[in-house]
This record gives C-alpha cells, sequence and structure tokens, in this order.
C-alpha cells in the first residue's frame, strides 16, 4: 500500500472475522462444504452467466477457491484475488491438489489488484464487496468496470438489506434466531457480527452505486439477505 495516497482505504486491514489466522481458514472451509452447496451455487451462476470456454475470468475475494476452481472446468483461464494471504494459499493448495493449471492467485483486493492483462470477459464476486464502505464500493465498482470488455459481465452476490418500512430490530432479531436454530451457534455469532461490524448495505443504495457506475442491472435476484445482481458493461 506504500505508493497510495494516505488517505486511500487500507482493504488488508480485516474488518469483522479475521480471515488472517488459518484457524478461521479452515474452519471456514469446513463450515461452507457442509452448510453451502457450492455445485448449485455454481450452476446458479453458469445460467446466468453462460461461461464460455475462450473466457477470462476474475473472482474478487475468492476465499477458499471453491467458486475458482468450478469456473476454471468451463473457461480459458481465472484470476482469483483475495487480501487474505492464509486465504490465497489454501485455494492454491486445493487447486493444486485437483491438478487446475488454469488459475492465477494473487494476494490483492478490489482497491489494489492491477491488470496487466487483457481486459475480462467476466468479473464475480461473492460475499467479499461488503468489507468496503459505500464509498470505497464506489471506487471498487469502477475499478472493475474498467477490467471488463464492452459488453462484459459482472456477477455479484452478497447479502444487500432490503428496505423494510417496518423495524429492523425485529427483522435483524429473527435473522439471527432463525440461525441458531437451522445453522448452530458459530454461523448466527458471525452473523452478529457481520450486521454490527461489516459494511452491508441497503438495497436501493447497491443499485445505485452498480448503475452510477455505468452498469446496466439485468437481473436482480434476493435469497432473504442475500442478493445477486447480474450486470453488463
Ligand atoms: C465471507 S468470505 C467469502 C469467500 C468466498 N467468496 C465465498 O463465497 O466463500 C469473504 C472473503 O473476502 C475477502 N475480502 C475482504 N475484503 C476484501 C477486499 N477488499 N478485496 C478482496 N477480497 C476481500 C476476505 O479475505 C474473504 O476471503
Amino acid at each position: 500500500m506504500s505508493h497510495y495516497p494516505r488517505w486511500y482505504y487500507d482493504e488488508f486491514k480485516q474488518i469483522g472475522v479475521d480471515y488472517t489466522d488459518l484457524e478461521e481458514v479452515q474452519a471456514y472451509d469446513l463450515r461452507m462444504q457442509k452448510l453451502r452447496d457450492i455445485e448449485s451455487e455454481f450452476n446458479n451462476t453458469q445460467e446466468l452467466l453462460k461461461i464460455k470456454n475462450s473466457d477470462l475470468i476474475l473472482e474478487i475475494g475468492t476465499g477458499t477457491g471453491e467458486l475458482a476452481l468450478k469456473f476454471s472446468a468451463h473457461c480459458r483461464k481465472v484470476v482469483a484475488i483475495d487480501i487474505s494471504k492464509k486465504m490465497i494459499d489454501f485455494a492454491k493448495m486445493k487447486a493444486e491438489r485437483q491438478k487446475k493449471t488454469n488459475i492465477e492467485f494473487y494476494n490483492a483486493g478490489f482497491l489494489t489488484y492491477e491488470n496487466y492483462d487483457e481486459p475480462f470477459d467476466v468479473i464475480v464476486t461473492q460475499l467479499a464487496l461488503h468489507h468496503l464502505p459505500d464509498y470505497w464500493k464506489m471506487i471498487a465498482l469502477r475499478r472493475i468496470y474498467a477490467m471488463l470488455k464492452e459488453g462484459g459481465k459482472f456477477y455479484l452476490r452478497d447479502v444487500v438489506f432490503p428496505s423494510l418500512t417496518s423495524d429492523y430490530d425485529s427483522y435483524f432479531n429473527k435473522i439471527i434466531t432463525d440461525l441458531k436454530n437451522s445453522a448452530g451457534d458459530k454461523l448466527a455469532e458471525e452473523t452478529e457480527i457481520h450486521i454490527r461490524e461489516e459494511f452491508s448495505t441497503l438495497d436501493w443504495i447497491m443499485e445505485g452505486l452498480l448503475k452510477n457506475t455505468g452498469f446496466c442491472i439485468e437481473v436482480v435476484k434476493f435469497d432473504g439477505f442475500i442478493a445477486c445482481y447480474l450486470c453488463k458493461k
């Protein structure tokens, strides 16, 4: 970060859960394998993105690399980045074990990754943009837009809060209680940290940020407070 101005956001600083801790990374990977159906997540994403064999894909905030590993079987190359070196090392190890040769991993993020290669056909990010405050989300989206080919696609999936007319206290209390019952204390506790310390924003702000960047939003889907947006440059 040394060549950035002093006012530039330090995206390497951990917000909420500490993903620079190896135990946290291993626990995250195990929990996600148990709680998530990565195969159907990939299928839903592929249904929207229709990735081709010739595509060059960037995944930002790859975590333990599950989605990048899936994409790599359907495209030319995946560049997978994350600000946590521990996450990147873990994902790289998985790729080596699975003998994947078309994934490049870099320890960088939304605000610091520099692409010196051709522009990307597709950029995806899942459950990561909420680590940035809204102004910096806007900077991240502008950087994503600049790294895409004309007509390129951007897939964003993240926690986005709905616009409610009723009160938010009961909304969040119900989410935590339901999570405790369905997924256990650890995920409920992480969700509390998420609401309290991370930067998930409201649906109308997220849509405004995307449109203001110049994206055409082609599809919006909500599953509880997980939103996904398919956008085109
Ligand atoms: C909740 S995990 C999601 C990981 C993965 N995308 C998934 O769906 O399982 C959030 C990830 O975002 C990464 N992250 C946080 N801030 C970031 C930033 N500014 N740029 C890139 N990645 C970031 C974290 O290190 C972490 O690996």
